[in-house]
């Protein structure tokens, strides 16, 4: 069916927009009917393997980053984690109590692809969690996970993103509970936090206004930094990504701990440093590094709850309230002012938001 923008100035809004409905089709996808376990397909058991390798490209590859800190901390699963066209190249080693896991929207990118055979006949099962159901990685995996976010148009992946990492994380959960690392308890406590999900994002929408308008001092700089910590920092790579691609602005991501290994020369009262914090047990690190920027006079853009403004919000340039989550959920749910900042900073530089030079929705060269 011919997808239009709905009433949106551009597909990406229309797409950022659409997120809590999308994600609550997928929860209700890999989800029983009443909600209290997850229903994946039978081959899917995670007792057999003890390591998990990981693989995708772009915004994909971020998704997996993230992944990686759910299946270690939930699952105690060892996982690795590259980009697909250096994983192909660097013979890594698959041995056979390995599951091989591939991330793609389009499901057709090449490099990816390519990592995938090169798997085949090494990893214990092939894994694959796509948009596009009927593409090549999915008919090449043993079993292929669909994302639901339905068709994404703008080159920008943002509805695609969360909707990844909505699936992961309901495998992350599956392999805690296969492999028994979570007290029954929790596992049912996450789970109603991810059927709340849907609504809680509905709700950090409403942060469109005051996004818009920091956006607009945003469009004038030159370079920017993202700073985060534990499951923040692969978020921190995607809004940066998201900031390149679409309004041509040189943004880079660090974790906030390796700040004074090297960025820190960076900073002075030109670059503003986006820090992504809501308040888990890291948050407190976090605003430290946030105040070694301030005490070098770097524009600091804090995103938290009203907790964590409230108790590290001080003497910042700028700040986004977030409604509050469990840490757990937190990528997801922050995901949305990274896309925001990036789609009214580049609306306001005037770029093509849908469109923008150079970049290709699915790339299915090397
Ligand atoms: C291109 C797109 C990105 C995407 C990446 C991976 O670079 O512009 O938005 O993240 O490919 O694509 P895939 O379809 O494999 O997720």
């Amino acid at each position: 069916a011919q997808v239009d923008k709905g009433g949106y100035k551009h597909f990406m809004a229309k797409e950022i927009a659409e997120q809590p409905t999308v994600i609550g089709e997928a929860i209700s996808h890999y989800l029983t009917q009443d909600g209290t376990d997850i229903a994946l397909p039978a081959e899917i058991d995670f007792t057999k393997i003890d390591r998990l390798t990981m693989v995708a490209c772009g915004t994909a590859f971020y998704a997996c980053m993230t992944a990686k800190y759910w299946f270690e901390q939930l699952a105690q699963l060892p996982v690795e984690i590259d980009v697909a066209s250096e994983f192909r190249y660097r013979d890594p080693v698959i041995t056979k109590d390995t599951a091989a896991l591939f991330v793609s929207q389009s499901g057709e990118t090449a490099d990816t692809l390519a990592a995938l055979r090169y798997c085949e006949g090494k990893a214990e099962q092939i894994l694959s969690v796509v948009n596009v159901a009927t593409s090549s990685i999915a008919r090449e995996s043993d079993v292929a996970l669909p994302i639901l976010a339905g068709t994404e148009i703008g080159v920008a992946s943002t509805k695609a993103f969360t909707c990844q990492l909505t699936v992961l994380l309901i495998l992350a959960l599956k392999a805690a509970k296969d492999r028994g690392t979570i007290e029954d308890s929790r596992y049912q406590e996450l789970l109603t936090e991810l059927r709340a999900l849907p609504g809680i994002m509905n709700h950090a929408l409403t942060i469109e206004a005051v996004t818009e308008k920091i956006s607009r001092k945003l469009a004038e700089a030159r370079d920017i930094l993202f700073l985060g910590r534990g499951v923040m920092y692969p978020l921190a790579h995607e809004g940066a990504l998201k900031l390149k691609e679409i309004s041509y602005i040189h943004a880079e991501a660090y974790a906030s701990g390796e700040l004074k290994h090297g960025p820190i020369a960076l900073i002075d009262k030109k670059v503003p440093v986006v820090v992504l914090a809501p308040r888990d047990g890291l948050f407190d690190k976090t605003v430290s590094n946030m105040q070694e920027v301030m005490a070098r006079n770097g524009k600091v853009l804090l995103i938290s709850d009203s907790k964590g403004l409230m108790e590290g919000g001080e003497g910042t340039w700028e700040a986004i309230a977030m409604p509050d989550a469990d840490p757990v959920l937190t990528p997801i749910l922050y995901a949305i002012p990274a896309q925001l900042l990036a789609y009214h900073t580049a609306v306001s530089k005037g770029t093509d938001v849908d469109q923008p030079r150079n970049l290709a929705k699915s790339v299915t060269v090397e």
